[in-house]
C-alpha cells in the first residue's frame, strides 16, 4: 500500500468515528513527534499493538479487500500482566465496493463482532473440518445477542445497528460493508488478540501490507512503534 492511502483511510475513518460520535484514546491522534516525546511511555501499548492498523491483506485492491483497524486495549498472551486480559477493536469498512475482512478463522481468541452504526454488516459463516480446514457441509450454530441461531455452511448473515455475532475459535468468516447502506464503523471485542499467530486465512494473505513511502505518514501503525 502506499502512505498517501494509509494516511487518506486514517482521516477518512477518523471523520467517519466523529460522526458516529465514536471518540478513540488519546494516543489515536498523537503526530509522529508525539509519539517520540512519549516513546518512554509506549512499552505496553507497542508490546500489545494498540493503535492504527491498515491493511489490504497483500491484496493490493484496499477498496474491495482491506480494513481500517484500530485496537483500542489488548493484553499480552504470553505475559499476562501485561495490559488486559481482553481486546477491544474498532474496524473501519468502506461500502462502495463492498469492503471486505477475507476469509478465515482463530485459533484461540472467541469474538464478538458488532455493528456500532453507519451501514450493514454482512458475514458469511463456516465451520471447520477436523483438519481444520473449512467445512462446505455442516451447518454453523452460532450465538448472536445471548440466542443460539444455526445456518447453513456458507451463509450470509446481515447484522444491523446495535447487534453483534460471537465466533469461537475454528468459525470460519468473512466481512464486509452491505453496498448501498452506509460506510460502517464495527467494534471487536475479545479474548486477547496476537495477530502475529492466531489468524488462519483460506488465500495466502499477508497480515501486514508493505508500505510504499509516497509521503510522510499521520501516525504509526501497530508493527512500526520499534521505527520511532
Ligand atoms: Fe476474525
Amino acid at each position: 500500500m502506499k502512505r498517501s492511502e494509509i494516511n487518506e483511510a486514517i482521516r477518512f475513518s477518523k471523520g467517519l468515528l466523529e460522526k458516529n460520535n465514536f471518540r478513540l484514546p488519546p494516543f489515536a491522534y498523537w503526530t509522529i513527534d508525539e509519539w517520540k516525546k512519549h516513546k518512554d511511555k509506549i512499552g505496553t501499548i507497542s508490546r500489545v499493538m494498540l493503535g492504527w492498523d491498515i491493511t489490504d491483506f497483500g491484496s493490493e485492491k484496499f477498496e474491495e479487500v482491506g480494513a481500517v483497524l484500530f485496537t483500542i486495549r489488548n493484553g499480552d498472551v504470553y505475559q499476562k500482566s501485561t495490559g488486559t486480559p481482553y481486546a477491544e477493536k474498532v474496524i473501519i469498512l468502506r461500502q462502495e465496493k463492498e469492503q471486505k475482512i477475507p476469509m478465515h478463522c482463530h485459533r484461540a481468541k472467541t469474538e464478538d463482532i458488532i455493528n456500532r452504526g453507519g451501514g450493514v454488516l454482512s458475514i458469511q459463516l463456516y465451520g471447520s473440518d477436523k483438519q481444520g480446514n473449512i467445512d462446505n457441509n455442516e451447518d454453523v450454530e452460532v450465538f448472536m445477542d445471548g440466542i443460539q441461531y444455526c445456518f447453513r455452511a456458507g451463509e450470509t448473515v446481515e447484522i444491523q445497528h446495535g447487534c453483534s455475532i460471537t465466533l469461537t475459535p475454528g468459525l470460519y468468516h468473512a466481512f464486509w460493508a452491505k453496498k448501498g447502506a452506509g460506510d460502517l464503523v464495527v467494534g471487536e471485542v475479545s479474548s486477547i488478540n496476537d495477530d502475529n499467530t492466531d489468524n488462519v486465512f483460506t488465500e495466502p494473505t499477508e497480515r501486514f501490507s508493505a508500505i510504499e513511502e509516497d509521503e510522510h505518514p499521520l501516525h504509526p501503525l501497530v508493527n512500526e512503534y520499534g521505527k520511532l
